[in-house]
């Protein structure tokens, strides 16, 4: 190896992925070794500005060492106990994250897509227990352009075809309303047999739709009137990214359900929570659901310590105010290939026109050689989403690089 070119590393890496691993993912050209709060660095040493965040995952920015720290002295400990036994973290961790959010009770798991499957599975129970939908006939309404994962039950509510095409036959008793509309929605909620609504409060993997102002306020008003559950599936823009602790804060809206992921653990490992109140979480009885990893004692420490660093450091009021600063910077270039600049906080996608379709793909492609990495979503929008830690100049600097980027296009 010692002969071997500095790019020549990069390349035996990629390499090895695409000879033993599945072919699931269509990753930029990069290999990552080493992250420190916004910056990632590459195999040949190279820095990078992360625009992508792990998709939102390392909101506390990369490696934070106060999470860090809290994972290694838990790892040292113990690690898991699986719930067949206590641990000394799990009923301190469900009474810090309770009351950090305002809910009853928490219900841990690991990865986001197991925190929808395990607020389907409530919202169900809770339909026959309480709502009292004859059995097997309930139906949860999702949004069209919806992303919430990759299992069965998550592609059957997909409308984009490569996730569900060719994966059939899919999970019965799920509908579709078009997103950021309440007639539609409201039309589908008579229905009796509607145990729950569930929706991103901004669609993240859809391109960072931004709903109209009003929009989960009337989604509240109407599950209310309506006595369906509002699950507001905040893995993507919950904990500080679009500027609030939650994107509901923005409307100052309290979901029946909540559901948080990715950045819960900084992005140091999977760690999920479904939080509700007893009149829901009490349905469902012992045996009845669970996982091997969820709210291990692993977890719960680095999810407490991840949860304290977004509000010490206020990444929520700094993503506010870097949002805004980044947004109107970029629609300050006045670039021709920028049509649409969207999102809150740091939560942003810039839409890009271009009469080559590939050129979101080609733009993501100079960025990275200048040293920012962001991926396409959907085609023509790319999506820049940074580390909440991050600062003026770094906003300054990595404009810049996006500028010089545009021109080369
Ligand atoms: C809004 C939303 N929900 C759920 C998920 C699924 O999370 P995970 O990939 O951890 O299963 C994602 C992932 O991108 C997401 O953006």
């Amino acid at each position: 190896m010692a002969t071997q070119t500095m790019a020549g590393q990069s390349a035996h890496y990629l390499r090895l992925e695409e000879q033993y691993g599945a072919h699931n993912y269509h990753p930029l050209p990069v290999v990552l070794e080493k992250g420190e709060g916004v910056f990632v660095w590459d195999v040949e040493g190279k820095q990078y500005f992360d625009f992508l965040s792990g998709y939102s995952a390392v909101n506390q920015g990369h490696c934070h060492p106060r999470i860090i720290q809290a994972l290694i002295q838990q790892a040292q400990k113990l690690t898991l106990t699986s719930r067949a036994f206590h641990s000394n973290l799990l009923g301190e961790y469900a009474e810090f994250i309770t009351r950090y959010f305002g809910y009853d009770k928490v219900l841990p798991m690991n990865t986001g897509v197991e925190g929808g499957e395990t607020a389907v599975k409530l919202a169900r129970r809770w339909a026959y227990d309480k709502k009292g939908v004859p059995e097997n006939q309930a139906k949860v309404i999702f949004a069209r352009g919806n992303f919430w994962g990759r299992t069965m039950a998550a592609i059957s509510s997909s409308t984009d075809p490569s996730s569900y095409k060719g994966f059939g036959p899919y999970m019965p008793g799920f509908e579709l309303v078009p997103y950021n509309n309440i007639p539609e929605l409201e039309k589908a909620l008579q229905d009796k047999n509607v145990a729950a609504f569930m929706v991103e409060p901004i669609q993240g993997e859809a391109g960072v739709v931004v709903p109209d102002a009003g929009y989960l306020t009337r989604v509240r008003e109407l599950c209310t009137q309506y006595n369906v559950l509002f699950i507001a599936d905040e893995i993507q823009t919950g904990l500080a990214r679009t500027g609030k602790m939650l994107a509901c804060d923005h409307e100052n809206v309290r979901p029946d359900m909540l559901i948080l992921g990715k950045a819960l653990s900084g992005g140091t490992m999977p760690v999920s929570a479904v939080l509700a109140d007893d009149e829901v979480m009490l349905n469902i009885k012992p045996g009845e659901h669970g996982s091997t990893y969820g709210g291990n004692p692993l977890a719960c420490a680095v999810a407490m310590e991840a949860l304290k660093v977004l509000k010490e450091e206020k990444l929520a009021e700094n993503a506010a105010a870097m949002g805004e600063l980044f947004r109107s910077r970029l629609e300050a270039l006045q670039s021709p290939h920028i049509q649409l600049v969207r999102g809150k906080g740091l939560l942003n996608a810039a839409v890009i026109a271009h009469p080559d379709a590939e050129a979101a793909w080609t733009l993501c492609l100079e960025l990275k050689d200048l040293g920012l990495l962001a991926k396409p979503t959907h085609g023509d929008k790319i999506r820049f989403a940074p580390p909440l830690v991050i600062n003026e100049e770094q906003i300054n600097d990595s404009i810049s690089i996006i500028s010089n980027a545009l021109q080369r296009l």
